[in-house]
């Protein structure tokens, strides 16, 4: 059976293909969510959540007292301007099918998160990539809006960065959000910093929209709970999409969700611990970037990821063969985009015992393969998708 023109030349990503090589022996410093445990009262949230809260539809929008408590303290009107999606990966799906049209090109960064080139080119937009460069990953504006076109019709933004870890500036933000065309401003990991919290698209300009979910902060990732804030004009054809993509998102999540934002003098302290083990973990990292693979990287200012340059111009075949021969995970650049390559994806997000023994692991095969065994073919594939 032929597939739909939309999907050829669409594959699951790298990051699927490499987290499926695991084995019961692999060391995981591939995986993309919180290495975090709920507590009681989490675990309380969700029992109440289970067993006193409705499980019929909601609104397509989302409960009134979640979108409530969503929109406090941010400029948005929770009856207008707020869309509970099924995680941020439908919120971003929801955006692309609500805007794009075959001819509209998309904005997208390189290094950047696999799923926006790949959700653009599903609606059939045109893919334009803005470079962010080494070794610090500090965003130009100029970078972006010297991409700009007639055609342009959004541009994708994500501060704190997956795979980069890196923060963009607030001027930075502001110059995009002015730029003209639509914005959407990625902040799923907008609560998870080391030195001061990363500045936020929300409110920047009438042409932000900005998706942001519980699946990092709460380590929620399988229970899809994310959302979508814009102005009433830009949410009003998003949640149309929304409705025909998931109709509301789980009514159970939502529930959980709502108890969480309520509790603020809990949600407070449980993001600080969040924050507080992420920050054991990449000292954790760094000290082994240092040592076992004698690299430096600038420390990343938000996310629990560390992009290392690596002595190969093969990402793919290295992370294919460590997964395979040193039993470790980690994620090539090459997933990224093709700035990436030359850099593993190290996430940790795993415990300090696991960084330390996965990353001497990737050290251990580098100095062996420096020694005669099999170098890496030159590369056969661009990107992930
Ligand atoms: C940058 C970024 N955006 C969106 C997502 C999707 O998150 P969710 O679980 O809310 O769909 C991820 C997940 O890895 C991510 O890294």
């Amino acid at each position: 059976m032929k597939r739909a023109r939309r999907l050829e030349g669409i594959e699951i990503s790298l990051i699927r293909q490499i987290n499926a090589l695991a084995t019961p022996f692999s060391t995981n410093l591939g995986i993309g969510e919180p290495n975090i445990e709920p507590d009681a009262t989490l675990r309380e949230f969700a029992r109440r959540a289970a067993t006193t809260a409705s499980w019929h539809y909601t609104p397509n929008a989302g409960s009134m007292a979640l979108r409530k408590l969503l929109a406090a303290g941010t400029p948005f009107d929770p009856k207008s301007e707020v869309c509970v999606t099924a995680g941020t990966q439908e919120g971003l799906y929801a955006i692309v099918q609500a805007f794009l049209d075959p001819g509209d090109e998309v904005l997208v960064p390189n290094p950047g998160f696999v799923s926006y080139a790949t959700l653009a080119r599903i609606a059939g937009a045109a893919v334009v990539t803005y470079d962010i460069e080494p070794p610090e990953w500090r965003l130009d504006a100029d970078a972006v809006l010297s991409k700009i076109t007639p055609r342009t019709k959004l541009i994708v933004v994500n501060s704190p960065s997956n795979p980069l870890g890196a923060v963009i500036e607030e001027a930075t933000l502001q110059a995009i959000a002015n730029a003209g065309p639509l914005v959407v401003a990625d902040e799923i990991y907008r609560e998870i910093w080391y030195d001061a919290p990363p500045p936020t698209m929300r409110g920047m300009s009438d042409n932000v929209i900005v998706v942001d979910g519980m699946s990092k902060s709460h380590s929620m990732t399988g229970l899809r709970l994310g959302w979508v804030m814009a102005r009433e004009a830009l949410i009003a054809p998003i949640i149309t999409a929304h409705q025909y993509i998931a109709t509301c998102a789980s009514a159970f999540s939502q529930s959980l969700a709502e108890s969480i934002l309520a509790d603020r003098a809990w949600n407070a302290e449980w993001l600080e611990r969040v924050r507080a083990q992420f920050r054991e973990q990449r000292e954790a990292a760094l000290y082994a970037i240092e040592h076992g693979l004698e690299a430096k990287i600038t420390p990343p200012a938000g996310a629990f990821y560390a992009f290392v340059p690596v002595p190969t111009c093969d990402t793919l075949y290295m992370a294919k063969a460590l997964a395979t021969d040193a039993a470790v995970l980690v994620i090539p650049g090459i997933a990224f985009g093709a700035l990436g390559e030359g850099f593993m994806r190290i996430s940790f997000a795993a415990g300090a015992e696991e960084i330390g023994t996965g990353i001497e692991r990737m050290g251990r095969w580098l100095r062996d393969s420096e020694r005669g065994r099999p170098r890496p073919h030159p590369p056969d594939v661009s990107s992930g998708g």
